[in-house]
C-alpha cells in the first residue's frame, strides 16, 4: 500500500465532503430545522429519530428507554430510566429537558437535521482516517508538513462540531454563524493545502509574480466578501422570525447589504483582470473554473437580492461562495509554488 497515495485520496474526499456538509448545513437553515432534534447526539433520546409524533406521545403499555423523549402539555419531558407507560402519567420517572423550552416535532425538520448529521458523521471518517495515515506519512518520511495541517483539520472539525452543538443546546453565542463560517473555510483552505502538498501534477512554467499576488488578494477579497454576506445573513435571520414574506426581506436589511452586494463589483473588477492577464500566463485548470463559478455566484446573490429571496438560491448562494474561495485560493497554491 502506498500511503501517499491513500493521503491524497483521503484529503481529495474531505475537501469534497466539507462542502456536502457546507450545503447540509445550510438546508438545515433554509428549512428552519435547526431545533429539528432537540438533543445531541440522539435524536428525541433515539439513534434513529421518529417519523411520526405518536412515537413521542405518552401511551399506557408503551416501553420507554433512558434518555427517550414524549411531548406532553407543550412540554418535552425525558424518561429517567427504562420505563413501561402507566395509566397515569407519574412525573416522577420523568423531568423536563432542561435545556430549552422549544418542544415541538416537525418530522422534515427532524430528519433534514437528523441527515446533516449523519453527513458530519460520515465527513468524520476520512478527517480522522486522513489524520492517522499522515502520522505513518511522518513516521515513514518524516513529512510534518501535511501531519501538522491533518491534525490542524481535525481540531477545527471538532470545534464546529462544538459550536454546532452549543447552538443546539440553547447556548446563544453572538456571531456564532460567523463563526461557523469562519471554520468552514479554514476547513477548505487546510484541506486544500494538503491536497496540494499530496499532488503530482506541476505547471509547466512559474506565472509572474503580479499574477500570483493578484490571485491571493483575490482569495482574500472572496473571504472578505464570504464574512460580509455571513453579516447579511445573520439579520435575514432575524427578519425571518417575524416576517414570513419573503419579498419583504431585502427591503429591511440594514446598510450592510449595499455593501455586500458593492463590495461585489470590486471582486469582478479583479476577476476580469486576472482573466485577461492569465491568457499571458501558465495554465491552471483550476482558475478557469473558478471564474464560471465566481459568475454564478454573483448571478445567484442577484436572484438573492432581486427576486425575493427564493429558499433555493440560500444553500448555492452560500456553496458557490465556498467553492469559489477554495478553487481561487487552490490555483494561488499553483502559482505560487508551481505546482
Ligand atoms: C462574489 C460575490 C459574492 C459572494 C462570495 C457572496 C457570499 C455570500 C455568503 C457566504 C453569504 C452567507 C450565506 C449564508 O450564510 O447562508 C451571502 C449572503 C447573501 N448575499 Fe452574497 N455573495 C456575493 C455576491 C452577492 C450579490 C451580488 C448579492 C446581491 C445583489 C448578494 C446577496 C446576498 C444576500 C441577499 C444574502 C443573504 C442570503 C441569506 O440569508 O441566505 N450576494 N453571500
Amino acid at each position: 500500500m502506498n500511503i501517499s497515495n491513500v493521503v491524497r485520496a483521503l484529503a481529495r474526499v474531505s475537501l469534497a465532503l466539507t462542502f456536502v456538509v457546507i450545503i447540509a448545513g445550510s438546508v438545515v437553515r433554509m428549512t428552519g430545522s435547526g431545533m429539528g432534534c432537540p438533543d445531541w447526539p440522539k435524536c428525541f433520546g433515539y439513534l434513529i429519530p421518529p417519523t411520526d409524533v405518536s412515537t413521542l406521545t405518552y401511551a399506557e403499555g408503551r416501553s420507554y428507554g433512558a434518555g427517550q423523549m414524549v411531548l406532553r402539555n407543550d412540554t418535552l419531558w425525558v424518561a429517567n430510566e427504562a420505563i413501561t407507560g402507566t395509566s397515569l402519567f407519574n412525573r416522577e420517572k420523568w423531568y423536563k429537558y432542561p435545556k430549552h423550552d422549544y418542544a415541538t416535532f416537525n418530522v422534515l425538520h427532524t430528519w433534514v437535521e437528523y441527515v446533516n448529521r449523519l453527513a458530519t458523521v460520515v465527513y468524520g471518517i476520512p478527517v480522522f482516517l486522513l489524520a492517522l495515515f499522515s502520522l505513518l506519512l511522518l513516521i515513514k518520511r518524516g513529512d510534518w508538513g501535511v501531519f501538522l495541517l491533518a491534525t490542524a483539520t481535525v481540531v477545527m472539525v471538532g470545534f464546529e462540531a462544538w459550536l454546532g452543538k452549543l447552538v443546539v443546546d440553547g447556548n446563544l453565542i453572538e456571531h456564532s454563524i460567523t463563526y461557523h463560517m469562519f471554520g468552514s473555510i479554514a476547513l477548505v483552505a487546510l484541506l486544500s493545502v494538503i491536497v496540494f502538498r499530496m499532488s503530482v501534477a506541476k505547471l509547466d512554467a512559474r506565472p509572474s509574480s503580479v499574477f500570483t499576488h493578484s490571485l491571493l488578494a483575490l482569495a482574500v477579497l472572496i473571504f472578505v466578501q464570504i464574512l460580509l454576506g455571513t453579516q447579511v445573513r445573520e439579520h435575514v435571520d432575524v427578519i425571518a422570525k417575524f416576517e414570513s414574506n419573503r419579498s419583504l426581506w431585502v427591503d429591511m436589511l440594514p446598510l450592510i447589504f449595499k455593501i455586500h452586494r458593492s463590495f461585489s463589483l470590486v471582486l469582478l473588477a479583479v476577476a476580469i483582470w486576472l482573466y485577461r492577464r492569465s491568457h499571458q500566463e501558465p495554465m491552471i485548470g483550476q482558475f478557469r473554473l473558478a471564474m464560471l463559478v465566481l459568475i454564478a455566484e454573483v448571478l445567484v446573490g442577484i436572484v438573492l437580492g432581486y427576486f425575493h429571496m427564493p429558499a433555493l438560491a440560500q444553500p448555492l448562494h452560500l456553496f458557490l461562495g465556498a467553492l469559489s474561495f477554495g478553487l481561487i485560493f487552490y490555483s494561488w497554491l499553483r502559482a505560487r509554488f508551481r505546482g
